[in-house]
């Protein structure tokens, strides 16, 4: 049956365990179908599936190990040209960066998001959950109400219904040119999402034959257009993170500050939770990620190729909002301020992140008192203690949540507000960390701290008092703290004892890079091509 055709392999993170990816096995039936037509032969395999809502410690833990499962299945297989099917958060950046270290052709199909949540006849999503859970805590929600609240959430297969970094994530692969046009806001429910996964299955056989390999599509102008396009939607900081680490892969140069540089001039042209109103199926309705693009023509190189054979181009061509209130144009923004803004100062030497879309512009030129906490577990016992010497003006700030400090980098950076300030009607304050955010959350929150506080950086240094300066116009992160009273605590300085002695936690804290590199392992950067020789591969 496989004689003479093009093997396609159907890399699929389908597990009972990643909720947002429970229906891939339908989805690889219908890239299937595709690949059957066009005269190719498939084979479906299983790699480590990346749950968000379940793994302990983070999933992000796990992400360079998925893509190392990825990268070896693929090449030590027989297979012509590859589908990944991604879903939730880190399954998509993982499948990515482990198929451009083997380079075949390869397409990716996302899952599509959930239907918009429902609750009291108002829509929902992720991130009204974050504000729900505050409620609760402020006793204004019972336990009972949010339970409702989190199942009207999900109403449907596909992953977090808003601009969160699943989401982020579908966009960043269309961006990228590495999907077929659509497919970051097809609702996973619509029958519209079988159909385009039919259609890459067909299209990955002529992949294969016009031997069109990713690498040939990952160019450095598909990388600035992503990131342009991360900005025009209001995307997660996390994007960064993976976005670099896929560049490594396919040795792309490409370094933090280009996503500020590329994404300073675009304005917001998606009004989408969180940064905004709506959800992902109100994108698609309103003309998906290709009307964004197309509002953006200006700003995007449009003769970089795609999977399809076109160019950005010929896609977006035609492609109008069909709903303003959803997808604004340059000229009349939904708002003016977009993307990330990267921060530089004595406690970021390396850089650090802020949304600014998502952040409270009252406190985007801020200085403040430090409120520290030297890990997780300090700040959830004490966060919420009412003796706690914090007001509005402090600046929350958490250490040792890093690649190598937690380890594995936990969505932790947008940490509550204590209890006693939510009781007076505060609802945002600056916080700090070497941590990321969960791309539903919001707040004026610097995240990505480099070097993080476990490998020494200066974060590691800040005692409660200190006053710390955020600039955003700057772009600057100052602990205004002199130089000798630093050196001073460096040389006092005990860092967290080594908790893992064995397995994959070792070699990830000793293997990590800092975020500012995109936390992959050093030794995974590039590609080791396809073919498998008996000596190395
Ligand atoms: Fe999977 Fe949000 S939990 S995308």
């Amino acid at each position: 049956m496989f004689h003479g055709k093009p093997v396609i392999g159907i890399c699929n993170t389908w597990s009972e365990l990643t909720p947002c990816n429970a229906h891939f096995r339908d989805l690889a039936e219908a890239v299937k179908r595709g690949v059957l037509e066009a005269g190719g032969f498939p084979v479906e395999f299983p790699v480590m599936s990346l749950g968000e809502t379940l793994m302990k410690p983070t999933a992000m833990l796990f992400r360079n190990l998925a893509s190392m499962d990825v990268e070896e299945s693929i090449r030590a297989n027989p297979i012509d040209g590859v589908i990944l099917l991604c879903g939730c958060d880190k399954t998509t950046p993982a499948l990515v960066m482990g198929a451009a270290s083997v380079d075949l052709p390869t397409i990716v199909v996302s899952g599509g998001p959930m239907l918009t949540g429902k609750y009291r006849g108002r829509d929902i999503g992720t991130s009204d959950l974050w504000r729900f859970s505050e409620d609760a805590r402020k006793g204004l929600m019972t336990e009972e109400e949010l339970n409702l609240a989190e199942a009207g959430m999900c109403r449907s297969a596909g992953h977090c219904a808003v601009m969160g970094t699943a989401s982020s994530m579908a966009s960043m692969v269309e961006s990228l040119g590495i999907t077929l046009p659509g497919n970051a806001a097809i609702p996973a429910a619509d029958s519209a999402r079988k159909v385009l996964a039919q259609l890459s299955g067909r299209r990955i056989v002529e992949l294969v034959r016009e031997d069109v390999k990713l690498s040939d599509v990952l160019t450095r102008p598909a990388f600035e257009n992503a990131i342009r396009v991360n900005a025009a939607i209001g995307g997660s900081t996390n994007f960064a993170i993976h976005l670099m680490a896929i560049a490594g892969r396919v040795e792309v140069e490409l370094s933090l500050d280009d996503f500020d540089r590329f994404s300073r001039d675009i304005p917001l042209v998606a009004n989408l939770q969180p940064s905004g109103q709506y959800f992902m199926e109100d994108l698609y309705y309103a003309g998906g990620l290709p009307a964004v693009m197309h509002a953006i023509e200006s700003y995007l190189h449009t003769d970089t190729l795609t999977v399809n054979g076109k160019t950005v181009g010929d896609n977006i061509s035609g492609c109008e909002s069909l709903n303003p209130a959803v997808i604004s144009s340059v000229s009349a923004p939904f708002n003016p301020v977009s993307g990330m803004v990267v921060l530089r100062g004595n406690l970021c030497e390396n850089g650090a992140v802020l949304k600014p879309s998502a952040a409270t512009p009252s406190l985007m030129q801020h200085t403040g008192k430090a409120v520290v906490f030297e890990n997780i577990e300090e700040y959830r016992q004490r966060i919420d203690d009412p003796d706690l010497n914090v007001d509005a003006s402090s600046v929350l700030v958490l250490k040792n949540v890093g690649p190598r400090g937690y380890p594995g980098m936990p969505e932790v950076g947008n940490m509550g507000i204590p209890k006693k300030l939510l009781d007076q009607g505060v609802t945002d304050m600056v916080r700090i960390s070497d941590g990321r955010m969960s791309g539903t959350g919001f707040g004026t929150v610097v995240l990505h701290v480099s070097p993080e506080a476990a490998a020494g950086g200066n974060l590691a240094l800040v005692e409660s008092g200190d006053l710390i300066e955020l600039d955003v116009a700057q772009r600057r992160l100052q602990l205004l703290v002199d130089d000798d009273e630093l050196e001073r605590r460096r040389q006092a300085f005990q860092p967290e004892p080594e908790r893992f002695t064995r397995g994959y936690a070792k070699l990830y804290v000793e293997q990590v890079e800092q975020a500012h590199l995109g936390a992959d392992f050093g030794f995974l950067k590039g590609s080791s091509g396809s073919e498998v020789s008996r000596d190395s591969h």
